[in-house]
């Protein structure tokens, strides 16, 4: 893994120098050569009609889904009140007061990865959402018809009929995913570096197109590409010096091969500076603290203090503008 990685980050690296000295292309040709915007519609989302979109909402946003209906998927990925997807805590704390293992990622954006998880042990979105409702220290349901029976009691025939018109089974877990997993593939963000990409030049400014070059100078895109700066590979956190933190060894736990110890999937850094605290274990407060880490433990260098925050006010321009309307609960 490390010998392809290590070359293509020098290709990129030395993509940039040359062509610095040479073509001097704009700022704008640099960020477009790693950089993509966001798509209009997520892969897959070609087929969600409405109905089904606005079921998986409903039920994205529904406390009876948790043993003491006191947790939804938003208690902990919330898309209303400060809209980040996220709970703003090292690690969740599930529905019966237990604490999990992980720092919760962001909702938005994340079926534009390659995997769910931080690990990836979810292949898709629809996969991903039978884990936390049946995760102890999540929403904590104990069983398939316990969370349908919740749902018979709370009037969800009419949703799920219209939701899949063709289906003779109507409420099971199989049809509550592929709703939660609709309504999610909706959640595209929208931020000036998008419109940055897509060519309105003046969207960012010129101290934030000098953070971007110093982001894409010092190395960080080479992980931190694409779409969503991030998302699409696993990477060892401690590359260069291992991370203080050895508990959580990632993908191998998932996989069993040492060869996995530590890796984890490359977090998107859209919506960055709204999502803190950052890291698998949520070990750094804030976001200078994360970038000067992973400055140390995944290229090597010491950012100094002008560094960092210039890479912080490049960060500034991924801020989602978007928010979520939240439906009235079923009675
Ligand atoms: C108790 C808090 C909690 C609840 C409730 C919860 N999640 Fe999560 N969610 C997490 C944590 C923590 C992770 C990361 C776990 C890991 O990687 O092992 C996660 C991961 C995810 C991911 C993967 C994102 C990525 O970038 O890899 C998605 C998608 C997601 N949750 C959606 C949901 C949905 C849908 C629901 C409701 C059915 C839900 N979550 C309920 C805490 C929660
Ligand atoms: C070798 C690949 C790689 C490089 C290079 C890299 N990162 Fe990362 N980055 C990762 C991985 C993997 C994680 C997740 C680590 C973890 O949580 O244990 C991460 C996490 C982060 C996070 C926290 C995201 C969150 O949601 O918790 C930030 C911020 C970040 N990186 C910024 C940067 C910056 C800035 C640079 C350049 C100084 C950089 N990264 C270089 C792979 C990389």
């Amino acid at each position: 893994m490390t010998k392809p990685f290590l070359s293509t980050m020098l290709t990129l690296l030395s993509f940039v120098g040359l062509s610095q000295g040479y073509t001097h292309p704009s700022t704008h040709e640099v960020a477009l050569s790693f950089f993509e915007p966001l798509p209009i519609v997520m892969k897959g989302a070609e087929q969600d009609s409405s109905a089904l979109i606005s079921l998986g909402k409903k039920l994205y946003f529904e406390t009876a889904l948790s043993i003491n209906y006191s947790q939804s998927c938003n208690s902990c990925h919330n898309l209303d009140n400060d809209a980040s997807g996220v709970d703003h805590l090292r690690a969740s704390i599930g529905a019966l007061g237990s604490v999990g293992e992980r720092n919760a990622p962001t909702t938005w954006n994340a079926g534009l990865h390659v995997a769910q998880f931080w690990d990836g042990r979810a292949k898709t979105l629809a996969q991903q959402a039978k884990f936390p409702l049946f995760n102890a220290k999540e929403m904590a349901m104990t069983s398939e018809s316990q969370v349908i029976e919740r749902l018979n009691s709370k009037d969800y025939l009419a949703d799920f009929k219209d939701a899949f018109p063709k289906k003779l089974s109507l409420i099971n877990i199989e049809n509550i995913a592929q709703a939660l997993a609709a309504f999610q593939r909706t959640l595209i963000s929208k931020d000036r570096f998008d419109d940055y990409l897509a060519g309105d030049k003046d969207a960012i400014n010129q101290s934030e197109k000098s953070g971007l070059l110093i982001f894409i100078e010092k190395g960080c895109v080479a992980c931190h590409n694409g779409a969503v700066l991030g998302g699409q590979l696993f990477m060892k956190m401690g590359i260069v010096h291992p991370y203080p933190n050895p508990k959580d060894k990632g993908k191998a736990q998932v996989t069993g091969k040492p060869t996995d110890n530590y890796f984890f999937k490359v977090p998107s850094l859209r919506n960055i500076l709204i999502t803190a605290p950052y890291f698998h274990d949520g070990a750094a407060a804030t976001i200078e603290q994360a970038i000067e880490d992973t400055g140390w433990h995944q290229l090597g260098i010491k950012l100094n203090k002008q560094e960092v925050n210039s890479i912080k006010v490049f960060f500034n321009t991924l801020n989602n503008q978007k928010s979520i309307e939240v439906v009235p609960e079923n009675k």
